[in-house]
């Protein structure tokens, strides 16, 4: 009888005998990646979460654990993916075949993420439209201007919205339409270095202002007052979702991975990444908010949508030069979220054509298919179909609380339950290329205990929420 591992290795060597095409380079694969995990979270979760629990204690605490679990996590479904050269559902089935169906529990994920992703994509291209066009009611000097009228009349209009979403979607879905190589490698390396001249330039001209040295204060100075469990806990959700773990995104990513590449460093490099451009984006968002708002803690408790669409927009229009930085902030926001949802089609797409034995074409058709149903319903939470709510939450707060809050803690956990306690334990350590006893413990020590401890703590939390 074969042993788990020649299981692995022979469909392993099954897969290299059909030349699945990958990322040509590690550089490539990298930016790639780094985009998944730089996103909407990066931008209006990060430094909200920081301002909210006290600053440079989370932003500390974020650290930390991104060096300790995040980092691990990362190597864990990176190594799944490129050991078994799969998407997530065959990974899953060639990691143990009796747990094929975390696989698919996994794909279920970017299911429902990637519909309501482009929705606030749309969002973002509409308002990115809007400034370059100087559009009346959000800008300054086109007649009365109110921010929060502005977007709440967009988002209960039935139609616009929804012509948006199809534009965001129809971008994302026809880049990996062209494939690993031809399509997600190559708009990476265009979009990842504009992303970061875009995120360094805006972050220079905003600590330039007046008072934006109190806003650097407020976010990297650690008060430790306001310490508590909850910093922590909240510091780990957000590393989770900004690294974007638990959606099949990355051992998706890893799958394509060339076997030569050093795993380690490329995850080191991600981590770095993601990390580096959540605090760029707190050092925009919070010293602008600090220069140009008289009352900046107001302003920064409001997190999410109406922090981005209705505080952010007002401070452009106070700013010199506003309305050329409202279209540039906006367009760095557009990258971010394209290369994330670029990601998460992936994951969907690279499973249809596994399992479903389908070309790439007509999977994509599929996923089209899905993410509009799914959009439109979320589109119109907003507008016609109000109605539709569970408590506070309309269509789109339900799907995102269970996806983030329910569904990916759960497939968290199962990932390290899957790869510490039913595969030999020396398959992924080997595949991540560490080879000191010590180094392996460790990594064993942490997917086995640590990270599925810390995940379900926060599963729990979720729940508590409802
Ligand atoms: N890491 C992403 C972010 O910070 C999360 C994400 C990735 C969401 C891919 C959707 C798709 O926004």
């Amino acid at each position: 009888m074969m042993n788990n591992n020649e299981i692995i290795n022979d469909s392993v060597t099954q897969n290299n005998n059909e030349k699945r095409k990958g990322f040509t380079s590690k550089i490539g694969f990298v930016l790639a990646a780094s985009g998944s995990a730089v996103g909407l979270g990066n931008l209006w979760r990060f430094p909200y979460l920081a301002a909210t629990y006290g600053g440079g204690v989370f932003v500390f605490c974020y650290l930390l654990l991104a060096v300790t679990i995040g980092f691990v996590l990362l190597l864990l479904e990176l190594s799944i993916g490129r050991k078994t050269g799969k998407g997530v559902i065959g990974a899953f089935e060639t990691l143990c075949t009796k747990f094929k169906w975390v696989g698919y529990l996994c794909l279920i994920v970017p299911i429902i993420i990637a519909p309501y992703y482009s929705v606030i994509g749309g969002w973002v291209v509409k308002y990115f439209v809007s400034f370059v066009v100087g559009s009346e009611g959000l800008v300054a000097g086109s007649g009365e201007v109110n921010t929060a009228v502005f977007f709440n009349s967009f988002l209960s209009n039935s139609y616009e919205p929804l012509i948006y979403f199809v534009i965001f979607a129809l971008i994302t879905i026809v880049i990996v339409a062209f494939g690993v190589e031809k399509g997600i490698e190559k708009m990476s390396k265009i979009l990842m270095p504009i992303l970061a001249i875009l995120a360094v330039g805006l972050m220079i001209f905003v600590l330039c202002q007046q008072n934006a040295f109190e806003g650097v204060k407020y976010f990297l100075v650690p008060d430790f007052s306001k310490f508590s469990f909850e910093t922590v806990l909240a510091a780990m959700g957000q590393l989770f979702y900004s690294l974007s773990i638990a959606m099949g995104i990355m051992i998706t990513y890893g799958s394509y991975m060339k076997k030569e590449d050093k795993i380690t460093s490329s995850a080191m490099q991600i981590c770095v990444f993601d990390t580096l451009f959540a605090i760029i984006a707190g050092l925009i968002i919070i010293p602008a908010v600090f220069s140009f708002s008289s009352s900046p803690y107001t302003v920064l408790a409001e997190q999410g949508p109406s922090l981005m669409f209705i505080q952010l927009p007002q401070i452009f229009n106070a700013i010199p030069m506003g309305r050329l930085i409202g279209a540039i902030f906006f367009l760095l926001v557009f990258f971010a979220a394209l290369t994330s949802s670029i990601s998460i089609v992936e994951a969907i797409i690279a499973a249809l054509c596994e399992n479903g034995k389908m070309s790439r074409v007509k999977a994509c058709l599929i996923v089209s298919g899905i993410v509009v149903v799914l959009g439109v319903l979320s589109s119109l939470g907003f507008g016609v179909l109000d109605f539709i709510s569970i408590g506070e939450k309309n269509i789109l707060d339900i799907f995102d609380f269970l996806a983030n809050n329910i569904l990916m803690p759960i497939v968290a956990i199962l990932t390290c339950i899957v790869a510490s306690w039913f595969i030999d334990k020396n398959i992924l350590p080997n595949e991540i290329g560490l080879i000191k006893p010590s180094s392996k413990g460790y990594f064993n020590i942490m997917i086995r205990y640590v990270a599925p401890t810390c995940i379900a703590l926060i599963l729990i939390t979720g729940l508590l929420s409802l």
